[in-house]
Formats: C-alpha cells, sequence, structure tokens
C-alpha cells in the first residue's frame, strides 16, 4: 500500500473530556476544571487559525449533562455567559465566526439573547467556523432533522435529512478527537461522525496543547480514508 498523506483536516470535531479529573486531581472544584477547558478550547481556536482549520466544533454541554450536579450545571451555565461577555470580541479580531448548535429551549432568556448577539456580531467572519455545540446530542440532532422533513413532507433522503441537521452549514467533520482517555462517541455528531478518523488522546482537556493537537492532525494525514471503497480502487480512481 502507498505510504497515505492526506491534506490537514478541513474540520475537526472536539470532545473535550477530562476537565472534572483535572480538577479532582488538584483537590479543586469540578468547576474549576472547566474554567481551565476554556483556556485550552482559547488555545486550540488559536492554533486552529494558524494551521488553516477552517471549522472547529467542539463540545461544550451535552443533552444529558443536565443530569450533573445542580452547581455544575449552574455553574457551565455562568461560565458560557462570561465566555460570551469576555471572548466574543477577542474572538472576532481573529476572523472567528460563531455558531452555537443546540437545543436552546431549555437556556434562559439571557443566554439565548447572547448566542443570538455573538452570531451576529461574527457572522461576516471567515477564518474559522467555531461550532460551539451546547445542549447539544447526536440524537437531537437527528430528531429535530427528521421533525423538520416530515413538517414539509420531503421525501426522506441521506442529503435531505443532512440538509436539516444542526450543521448543515459547515458539513460534517474529518476528523474527530476525544481528550481524556475515554473512546466513545457520547452522542456526539452520530450521524455526521460516520467517515470521521477517530483520535482518542489521553491528556485531559485542559492540559490538551499544540503538541497534542499536531499528534492528532498528523495522525489524520497518515489514514487512508476509502469511504466504503478499496484501496487498489482509490489508488485507481476506479470508483462507480
Ligand atoms: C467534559 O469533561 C467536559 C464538559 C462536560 C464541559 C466542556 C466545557 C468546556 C471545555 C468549557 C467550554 C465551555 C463553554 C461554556 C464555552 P468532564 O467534566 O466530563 O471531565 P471528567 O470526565 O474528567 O469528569
Amino acid at each position: 500500500m502507498a505510504a497515505v498523506s492526506n491534506a490537514p483536516p478541513r474540520h475537526v470535531a472536539i470532545v473535550m473530556d477530562g476537565n472534572g479529573r483535572w480538577a479532582q486531581r488538584r483537590h479543586l472544584p469540578r468547576i474549576a476544571g472547566h474554567k481551565k477547558g476554556v483556556d485550552a478550547l482559547k488555545r486550540v481556536v488559536k492554533l486552529c487559525v494558524a494551521r488553516g482549520i477552517g471549522v472547529l466544533t467542539v463540545f461544550a454541554f451535552s443533552s444529558e449533562n443536565w443530569n450533573r450536579p445542580e452547581e455544575e450545571v449552574s455553574g457551565l451555565m455562568e461560565l458560557l455567559a462570561l465566555a460570551l461577555a469576555r471572548e466574543v470580541k477577542p474572538l472576532a479580531e481573529e476572523g472567528v465566526r460563531l455558531r452555537f448548535i443546540g437545543d436552546r429551549n431549555n437556556l434562559s432568556q439571557r443566554l439565548k439573547d447572547g448566542l443570538s448577539q455573538a452570531e451576529q456580531a461574527t457572522a461576516s467572519n471567515e477564518r474559522l467556523l467555531l461550532n460551539v455545540c451546547f445542549n447539544y446530542g447526536g440524537r437531537w440532532d437527528v430528531v429535530q432533522a427528521a421533525r423538520q422533513l416530515a413538517d414539509t413532507g420531503q421525501e426522506i433522503t441521506e442529503s435531505a435529512l443532512s440538509s436539516m441537521l444542526a450543521t448543515a452549514h459547515c458539513g460534517d467533520p474529518d476528523l474527530l478527537i476525544r481528550t481524556g482517555g475515554e473512546m466513545r462517541l457520547s452522542n456526539f455528531l452520530l450521524w455526521q461522525a460516520a467517515y470521521a478518523e477517530l483520535f482518542f488522546s489521553a491528556t485531559l482537556w485542559p492540559d490538551f496543547d499544540e503538541a497534542d493537537l499536531d499528534a492528532a492532525i498528523q495522525a489524520f494525514g497518515a489514514r487512508e480514508r476509502r469511504f466504503g471503497l478499496t484501496s487498489a480502487q482509490l489508488l485507481t480512481g476506479a470508483a462507480g
């Protein structure tokens, strides 16, 4: 088999796992780990801009995270509000376009307004699209897309369903990274990750740095992406 050397991924998705353990190891409250997680996210956004990655999609709060202790849930809501107040301007200055993906129904009006304002304020930026998945679940996404299709009475096809997903504006991830040593998707981008290359890093998210991101990009570069074809078909371009 010929050595593979893919172009860098266009779209990187990340399950930012390990904040709680990072904090617990330091005898700090879990929310201290999530705060460090915001710093790690800011670092990774800068790195993605520098690496020419077009889309970064991160899992910040899952549909299932409501079941965490009330203190942690409200801490994460506060952290999002704080990030909106502090980080939108510097992100905009770096050319980042922000989109929030997920069910906004259960969020406070203040948060809903903040999300919309951040999206509007960064709508014309083109260097990096940052999708923050908040109150997101892959199953929720497929169900809301299917409901939209049913409402319009359209024929149910893969492309019609894809066009109704919360990620229709940016397409599917090429590389999906999960930090923190666990090896599962945890209801993240279930449909969209069908052909993503998966990379599992043992690094806890608050510690995730340039070397970790580059290791993932390098591993991606060496993967043979066959999309259901054989290696021989890829070499000759003889599919179909
Ligand atoms: C998983 O780690 C992480 C989360 C549930 C939250 C992720 C949020 C951030 C990184 C902050 C960025 C968010 C905003 C508000 C923009 P975990 O708590 O499950 O870690 P553990 O597995 O070590 O317990």
